[in-house]
């Protein structure tokens, strides 16, 4: 007999797994449909953010980071060290065993929350009876179910260029370049995006010299501006990572021993440059294939998105798509929150419990960028407000200026606060500095209440701690900050 479900989720990374397991605790009977294998060929729960994306670049991030203080650091403290080495095996394999705890663990909240778990690829067939059925093919394993209601979650996958075959040995994608075993002495970037400047960061401290190629005329384009200058001079100058901005590649070539890439400068000039490896981080792209949205008749979008509204509603009945497949930021969280809407709205809408309209807030959401210093932002762009026509008033401070910032040796960066000039409302935060992944909270938070920058500044904020940075901010948005 087909197994029947409330709730069908397809995809388990951080949207799926979580709508699935919210949508059991409000009761609903819920299946989860997941094909992604480890290098070992096992079923691995977690989608790319545990696999391949947030939680090992942030293992390996740590690590490196760790080895760099050692390095260049310890010294300023009068620690001295001899005969300091990295062994990038044990560090890959570090990074292995938290991915593996965490998408075991995925695994056990599923059982304790009674999801089932299915593996293999969710092919949506057709719709009968009020219910939709779905094939999940594992190898020659073919399975049909049936859902009431499905959410999407298939993630995404990284964009390729038409001219590079990413193969993961010499041409190295998120996964690859997760994977090195050894420090490649010369490693290309191709995309001084997020992941180029993550992952770019972390073989430079192992000591790789690294070479960002990057399209556009600066790098983090989604970025406040000055912050992404503050980044590029600091990355090139502190880091030493070699960046070329507005180049255009023309190709790319494996030869036995190198990596050739050809391409024009920013002057049109052709260059060449030679590597060992080479990482192409140029974007990602929805994932919708085998999906079956064609047949279905799913509607998707120019670039590949599966359209939704506010509420994740695709234009079929009952059927929701949440995380990297849909518009917005292609981020864990964003995915995960969505993921929680759409179970609380199918909970409400079945048995009265949950919430009928949730939806998630696309205009206050947190980025992260864990490079050294750390960047993180939420709201406006001061260019976003320029062209706009949004009149603002901005309020900046110096992590220089800032006591426990000056202990911890990380005085790199600042913080400004952007409020609107009418109404002091806070309109964005934007943070390059120590720890500024953890700090970007308070602004999240501020900003949903919708605080005014004379709120921030009358918090107290403890000393001597990195937090009082963002305070003097709020401060200086009146022109008040009180230590500089
Ligand atoms: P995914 O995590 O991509 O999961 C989709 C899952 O669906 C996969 O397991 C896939 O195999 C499966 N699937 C696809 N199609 C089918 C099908 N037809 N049947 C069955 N299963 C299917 N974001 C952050 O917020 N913070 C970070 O620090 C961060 N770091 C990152 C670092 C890297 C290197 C990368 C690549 C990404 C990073 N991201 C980060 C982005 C984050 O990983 C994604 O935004 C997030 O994983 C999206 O979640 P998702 O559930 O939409 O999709
Ligand atoms: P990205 O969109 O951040 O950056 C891609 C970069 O490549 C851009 O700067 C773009 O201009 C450049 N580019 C595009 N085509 C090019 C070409 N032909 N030649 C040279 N440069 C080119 O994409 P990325 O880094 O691949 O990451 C994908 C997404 O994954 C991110 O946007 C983010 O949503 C997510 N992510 C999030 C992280 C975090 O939250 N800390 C970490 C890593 C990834």
């Amino acid at each position: 007999m087909t197994k029947s479900f409330d709730v069908a989720v397809i995809g388990a990374g951080p949207g799926g797994y979580v709508a699935a397991i919210r949508c059991a605790q409000l009761g609903l009977n819920t299946v989860c449909i997941d094909e992604w294998k480890n290098e070992q060929g096992v079923a691995s729960l977690g989608g790319t953010c545990l696999n391949a994306g947030c939680i090992p670049s942030k293992a390996l991030l740590e690590s490196s980071e760790n080895y760099a203080r050692a390095a260049h650091k310890f010294i300023d403290h009068g620690i001295k060290l001899e005969g300091l080495s990295v062994d990038v095996p044990v560090m890959i394999a570090r990074k292995n065993k938290i991915v593996k705890a965490f998408t075991g663990g995925i695994a056990m909240l599923f059982k304790k929350n009674k999801v089932t778990s299915l593996h293999g690829k969710g092919t949506l067939l057709k719709r009968e009876h009020d219910f939709w059925k779905i094939q999940v093919k594992n190898g020659d394993q073919i399975e049909e179910i049936q859902a009431e209601h499905v959410i999407i979650a298939t993630g995404s996958t990284p964009r390729q260029l038409p001219f590079i075959s990413v193969d993961n040995d010499r041409i190295l994608d998120n996964s690859g370049a997760l994977s090195l075993t050894e420090t490649p002495k010369r490693l290309g970037v191709i995309g001084a995006g997020v992941i180029g400047l993550e992952m770019g960061s972390v073989w430079r401290r192992l000591g790789s010299e690294v070479t960002v190629l990057e399209a556009q005329p600066a790098l983090l384009m989604a970025a406040d501006e000055q912050i992404a200058k503050e980044a590029q001079k600091i990355f090139t100058r502190e880091l030493g990572l070699v960046m070329q901005t507005g180049v255009e590649i023309k190709s790319v070539q494996v030869e036995q021993q190198q990596v050739v890439v050809d391409y024009a400068d920013a002057k049109a000039e052709l260059q060449k440059l030679e590597v060992d490896k080479l990482i192409v981080s140029i974007g990602r792209i929805p994932n919708t294939v085998g999906l079956g949205a064609d047949e279905i008749g799913l509607r998707t979008n120019e670039r590949g998105y599966i359209e939704v509204d506010e509420h994740c509603s695709t234009n079929l009945p009952k059927v929701y798509a949440v995380g990297d497949v849909v518009r917005g930021p292609m981020l864990a969280h964003k995915a995960s929150e969505e993921g929680v809407a759409v179970a609380e709205m199918i909970a409400a809408a079945k048995q009265g419990h949950g919430t009928e309209s949730a939806k998630v807030n696309l205009d206050i959401i947190p980025w992260v960028i864990y490079t050294a210093p750390e960047i993180a932002w939420v709201g406006k762009t001061e260019q976003e407000l320029k062209s706009a026509g949004v009149a603002y008033r901005a309020g900046q401070f110096p992590f220089m200026a800032n006591g426990r910032a000056r202990a911890l040796g990380e005085t790199s960066g600042f913080i400004k606060v952007l409020a609107d000039a009418d109404t002091d409302r806070i309109l964005g935060v934007h943070m390059i500095g120590p720890y500024v992944s953890e700090m970007i909270a308070e602004a999240v938070v501020a900003m949903e209440f919708a605080a005014s920058s004379e709120d921030l500044a009358r918090i107290i904020h403890a000393h001597p701690s990195l937090s009082e940075v963002l305070h003097e901010a709020a401060l200086a948005v009146d022109k008040r900050a009180l230590h500089i």
